[in-house]
């Protein structure tokens, strides 16, 4: 690398061996020198013969670069007065803004950085628990015992084919053999009532609440939301503006009694019937009639998250809220994340009937469609059996784990813990005795490498007691006992 320093330039550092044409470093180096205040505006810059022969290259490369800055309106050329940076550049600009590489230096005029109110509202204190993949990350799978031979198999079907029809836009409803085979799936293990014309395919259930969010609600809207519940489900209202209403939760779900108490004209309820999130109760058929009934009565809408209830261990899976709907009332959101793994990002909502061209619309208005290939493969993955397959597999290892930390967590936590919630899903809550601060236990397991999410921040007013949700469908047995024994030494009335 040659560094020259021309006459009244700041030094220019030209590289031969980048295999960046000469004229290209060139042009680049004058961009970043006048965005970032190093050449200001009216600065005369060398002629190109003078600045050719102190960088010692041929002049070709310089005329090249400045004619592109001329072209581009960094240069301006005055007739006896040779060529300057261009006086109409701001001066603001040309000083505030730094390289791409250093850290951002904001100048002392520039106007206040504003960002919305939602978004600042969404901000969270750091979560040092996310650090880490394995013991006891929630949501997430056994990654390990994914069919990834079969999977690979598939997406180099698909992705060799080079079909044309795999490479333009797709329909912003989803790859229709994928929502074919998702409605059959539906019907028969979730008993969802639903066509394939019905189905929205989506970036994952995140992004199937934001479309509900986005359809259903008004800014201002008062929207019933879990207490503790799906922190994921509240930024998805509040992102619209819509107004989360804690309604408590107790051994039979959401009390909708105390939901039409604090908000009888509630335009919608979040609800997560089959596995309660976070503390993993079943909505009971009570609360199920009586949540339809007052949907229908007041007009509001249910948003139903379903999105782990294929592993549920003792018998099979409770039938889904959307099953028993007579009205319409009902948005079922699924996802591929727990089932098949998050990185995915495949996602469906069922919509009623009447509502699919406004979804239809707020699909297209996201993000236009999801990636086709992916969808083409998990239509296979499902269509030839492998999907069911692993599931089952899926369940009986889940089981395993499960037993294995419920043991570890008796043997070493036993007198300090409380599990409640381990009869489905890939993770449990485990109270912890009161006064000790939750949040505190999860950083100083953090620290010792281990992913414990807290449940405090699961509540929007802070409950009596705080809790730990510990996931165990990605961990192994061996992982699952190491962690519960570190587990120990955070928890302790100091922590
Ligand atoms: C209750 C609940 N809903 C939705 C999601 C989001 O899943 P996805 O990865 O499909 O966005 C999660 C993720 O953990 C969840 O726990």
């Amino acid at each position: 690398m040659r560094r020259i320093t021309a006459s009244f330039l700041p030094p220019i550092a030209l590289d031969a061996a980048s295999g960046v044409p000469m004229h290209r470093q060139l042009s680049e180096w004058f961009r970043r020198a006048i965005v970032d205040g190093r050449l200001r505006p009216g600065q005369r810059v060398p002629s190109s013969r003078s600045l050719a022969s102190e960088l010692k290259v041929s002049r070709i490369p310089v005329l090249s670069a400045y004619e592109q800055l001329y072209a581009e309106g960094y240069l301006e050329t005055f007739v006896g007065a040779g060529t300057c940076i261009a006086r109409s550049i701001p001066v603001e600009r040309s000083a505030g803004t730094a390289p791409q590489s250093t850290p951002l230096r904001i100048a002392a005029h520039a106007a206040p950085r504003r960002i919305s109110r939602r978004s600042a509202s969404m901000r969270e204190p750091a979560q040092t628990w996310l650090d880490s993949q394995g013991a006891f990350r929630i949501g997430l799978p056994a990654i390990d015992h994914f069919p990834l031979g079969v999977w690979s198999r598939l997406v180099n079907r698909h992705a060799r084919k080079q079909a044309t029809d795999m490479m333009v836009y797709g329909d912003p409803m989803g790859y229709l053999p994928l929502r074919e085979a998702i409605a059959e799936y539906l019907n028969t293990v979730r008993a969802v009532r639903c066509d394939a014309s019905q189905i929205v395919m989506t970036t994952g259930s995140q992004q199937g609440l934001q479309i509900c969010a986005h359809v259903l609600l008004d800014p201002g809207a008062p929207v019933w939301v879990e207490e503790p519940g799906y922190p994921g489900a509240r930024q998805a209202l509040m992102m619209v503006g819509a107004k989360p209403v804690p309604v408590p939760v107790d051994h039979e779900g959401l009390n909708v009694m105390a939901g039409i108490r604090r908000s009888r004209g509630a335009h919608a309820a979040y609800v997560t019937p089959s596995h309660q999130f976070p503390l993993g109760t079943t909505m009971s058929a009570t609360r199920r009639m009586q949540l339809l009934n007052w949907a229908t009565r007041s007009g509001a809408w249910i948003i139903e998250d379903d999105y782990d209830s294929e592993y549920r261990f003792g018998g099979q899976p409770i039938t889904s809220l959307q099953g028993l709907d007579t009205d319409g009332r009902v948005i079922y959101v699924g996802t591929f994340s727990k089932v098949v793994f998050p990185a995915l990002r495949l996602g469906y909502v069922v919509v009623p009937r009447d509502l699919v061209p406004a979804f239809y619309d707020a699909r297209n208005a996201t993000d236009t469609f999801c990636a086709t290939l992916y969808q083409v493969v998990m239509a296979d993955f499902i269509r030839e059996g492998h999907f069911a397959r692993h599931i089952r597999r899926m369940r009986t290892l889940y089981m395993e784990r499960r037993a294995a930390l419920l043991e570890a967590i008796g043997k070493y936590l036993g007198d300090q813990l409380e599990v409640i919630g381990a009869e489905a899903g890939m993770q449990l809550v485990a109270l912890l005795p009161p006064g000790i601060d939750d949040v505190a236990v999860s950083r100083k397991a953090a620290d010792l490498g281990i992913s414990v999410r807290p449940l405090s921040p699961c509540y929007a007013n802070p409950p009596a007691r705080g809790g730990l949700i510990l996931g165990y469908g990605g961990a192994g047995v061996r992982e699952i006992q190491d962690g519960v024994r570190k587990l120990r030494s955070c928890i302790r009335k100091d922590a």
